[in-house]
């Protein structure tokens, strides 16, 4: 099928990186896929489906947060100009109470939303058009590790924004990396707002990961469909269980894949073995308390500002700087 190369024969850039780290992954010992492409159009809708379950806490917890302390964290940060920067904005519903209320304090505010996908930036920039007309919008679509930087030479104070504890899907030392990124790019004045998910009932967090209805599973398998279709790969989905595990002393809530028979998975030029029971690690959700913020953070040349959290100490957002 031509979507997989060009007319010069050649794979196209972003299948040939899916492709290298895919077969990179699967030819380690655990194997391993990275969640980063969970987010095909079919595991965006999956998603969108996790965020409305009773037991996934996490999108409520954070929104109360917006909605009731937003007032507070725009005194903290009490500029007249600002730059508001969102890493991974997606549709910005998310930010639209906290721009609001922002720009009751800063007279020069403008929104910078940035996406790897430019239709969901479409989606934000009609709801913010509509209901902060007085904002500038800009938004910007690509990889944030090239459009941040690329915000750079402009002179307000900013305040980057990294919101629903996406950072935890990095482990300890993607984070620190991460966070470091982050601290390059903040100037004096600057404050980095971080959403995380934090440490609590071990039951509770199980259950947000281990759903009854399956759809961790499905959107966990839905990755082997995307490589199916994407890689001319042969995975039969019928063949692999999910596992999802939390530890309530590291705070890491893990997806896994495990094989239910001897299978032999053919992707591209190459045959990728496993054993019944062998297991393919998808996915961390770290969950987070102040020490672990601390040394992240302090492990990255930033500080912890500020602290704001909803009513039952489920998530927070913290500022840092
Ligand atoms: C979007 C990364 C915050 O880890 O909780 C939801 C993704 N994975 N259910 C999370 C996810 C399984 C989610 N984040």
């Amino acid at each position: 099928m031509d979507i997989f190369r060009t007319k010069t024969g050649k794979m196209n850039e972003s299948v040939k990186l899916f492709m290298e780290e895919v077969l990179q992954g699967l030819k380690s010992s655990p194997k391993t896929l990275s969640s980063k492409y969970f987010y095909d159009d079919e595991g965006s809708r999956i998603f969108q489906q996790i965020m409305d379950m009773p037991e996934y806490y996490l999108p409520e917890a954070e929104f109360e947060i917006i909605q009731t302390q937003s007032e507070a964290i725009a005194r903290r940060i009490n500029q007249t100009r600002l730059d508001i920067i969102e890493l991974g904005a997606g549709d910005g519903r998310k930010m639209v109470h906290l721009v609001q209320v922002m720009s009751q304090f800063s007279a020069d505010l403008s929104y910078f939303p940035l996406d790897i996908s430019e239709g969901i930036l479409k989606v934000n920039e009609e709801l913010f058009r509509k209901t902060v007309p007085s904002v500038h919008f800009e938004s910007l679509a690509g990889d944030y590790f090239k459009t941040l930087p690329a915000l750079k030479d402009r002179t307000n104070p900013r305040l980057i924004v990294f919101a629903g504890s996406n950072i935890g899907n990095f482990r300890k030392g993607k984070a620190v990396e991460f966070l470091k990124f982050i601290k390059g790019e903040l100037k004096p004045g600057d404050f980095f707002a971080l959403g995380v998910d934090l440490k609590k009932d071990p039951k509770k967090i199980l259950s947000a990961y281990n759903d009854p209805t399956g759809l961790t599973k499905r959107f966990n398998l839905n990755l082997l469909t995307r490589i199916n279709r994407e890689l001319k790969a042969d995975f039969d989905l019928k063949s692999f269980e999910h596992y999802a595990t939390y530890h309530p002393i590291t705070g890491a809530a893990e997806s896994f894949l495990f094989s239910l028979r001897d299978q032999a998975v053919t992707i591209g030029d190459e045959v990728i073995q496993f054993q019944r029971d062998e297991v393919i690690q998808m996915e961390i959700s770290q969950k987070y308390d102040l020490p672990l913020l601390q040394e992240l953070s302090s492990a990255a040349g930033l500080s912890l500002d500020s602290v704001y959290s909803d009513s039952q100490g489920l998530f927070s957002w913290v500022l840092m700087v």
